[in-house]
């Protein structure tokens, strides 16, 4: 009988380490397949999460447990599910990556979980944030925050701070839907209402119209839920236009809406929002102060939360790497990373063994004019929060 190419491949493999005396593996470099946004409306949150990655790795260098690790980058362009799918069979197939990374969006990350569970390849989710793709897979785990982790803080924080009443406002897709589902179901459990919902389109919203239909429900508060990239300026703006200002009106949401792009344009504006999230650069964490430091002298501005999820996503796997002795398989990497936890510049961080997916501190914070900038200013924290879609999946 003939040989497939998956035996005629060990058998090469085989002879390769007979030969050298050395395991096979060691002298291939570990292949990491990187799908992000690079360009689109999106690109700059690829560019952010990017530059945690190289930073990582001029920190860490590109060897780990004996093998060099080898950063193979693809373009998606934006939320294209079938576009990420296709590049991720190419980085498997033709590129031969042992691991699938990035993801900012999750329609994306939603499409190579499929690659990743047929592959059998880690593949770990850098900021992607709704609950369940970590379920997707058996080999995926995410160093990123998710919505739920955000939102349920921040109903519960609301709550214990006179908010009675809140009119939510989310992008009608995965984090979106995650993060006012969790964030009302929280919010009545405290004993909270909802005044009325809406839920806006992805693709090019026309804020206009959401924001006149939130100002005739004249909300106590609002949350809102939508992806950082050029979003938040243009809904900010549509609110300001309708009279809607988080000066008199509480604006409650998570980071995506105030990370470091977004209050750059927004400025005055942002002034009084009150966000949860997992990192800002103003962070005071044992390791903050460096990676600001570092980060900035490589890339000439602040890291924000996807750059922290990038950072931490190669962290992950060079731990993992060096658990396993330089074994790149899917499932001996997945088997390491259940339970890492290590200091990060966001504060402690961990990946819970049952689900695969982020414990982190999650801090609530809110806009203010700190030496002339516009800054979010933490005002609390709430420490080990898992996701509360997936901590409920399991029991
Ligand atoms: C997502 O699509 O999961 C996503 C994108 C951008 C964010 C957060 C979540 O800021």
């Amino acid at each position: 009988m003939r040989p497939t190419p998956r035996q005629a491949l060990a058998a090469c493999l085989l002879a390769a380490s007979v030969l050298t005396g050395r395991p096979a593996a060691a002298q291939q470099p570990v292949r990491i397949g990187v799908i992000l946004p690079y360009s689109g409306q999106f690109a700059d949150t690829g560019a952010q999460l990017d530059g945690g990655i190289k930073l990582y790795m001029k920190q860490a260098g590109d060897t780990v447990a004996g093998r060099k690790v080898e950063i193979i980058r693809r373009d998606v362009g934006g939320a294209a599910p079938d576009v990420a799918k296709r590049l991720a069979q190419e980085l498997v197939i033709r590129d031969k990556v042992d691991i699938l990374a990035g993801f900012v969006l999750t329609p994306n990350a939603l499409a190579a979980a499929e690659v990743s569970a047929e592959a059998e390849k880690l593949m770990v989710i850098m900021n992607a944030g709704t609950s369940i793709i970590t379920t997707r897979s058996p080999y995926a785990t995410r160093t990123a925050v998710t919505a739920p982790q955000a939102a349920e803080t921040l109903a519960a924080w609301a709550w214990r701070n006179g908010v009675r009443r809140v009119y939510t406002m989310v992008s009608d897709y995965g984090p979106g839907i995650d993060s006012e589902q969790m964030f009302l179901r929280a919010f009545r459990e405290a004993g909270g209402e909802s005044s009325g919902s809406v839920r806006f389109p992805i693709a090019n919203p026309d804020f206009a119209v959401f924001a006149q239909r939130a100002r005739d429900a004249a909300p106590e508060a609002i949350f809102l839920f939508m992806p950082a990239g050029s979003q938040p300026a243009a809904f900010a703006r549509a609110m300001n236009d309708v009279g809607l200002s988080p000066r008199r009106t509480r604006v409650l949401g998570t980071g995506d809406l105030t990370s470091e792009n977004a209050l750059k344009v927004l400025g005055d504006l942002a002034l009084g929002i009150i966000t949860a999230w997992n990192y800002d650069w103003q962070q005071d964490t044992r390791l903050n102060a460096a990676f600001v430091r570092d980060y900035r002298e490589m890339h000439g501005r602040n890291p924000d939360f996807m750059s922290v999820g990038g950072y931490d996503g190669m962290h992950l796997i060079y731990q993992a790497l060096r658990k396993t002795g330089g074994d790149a398989a899917g499932k001996a990497l997945i088997a390491a990373a259940r339970g890492l936890a290590w200091e990060s510049p966001r504060g402690p961080i961990a990946i819970d063994p049952d689900t695969r997916d982020v414990i982190q501190t999650i801090y609530i914070r809110r806009v203010d004019k700190v030496d002339g900038e516009v800054r979010n200013v933490t005002l609390d924290k709430v420490e080990g929060v898992k996701d509360p879609v997936l901590a409920r999946m399991k029991k």
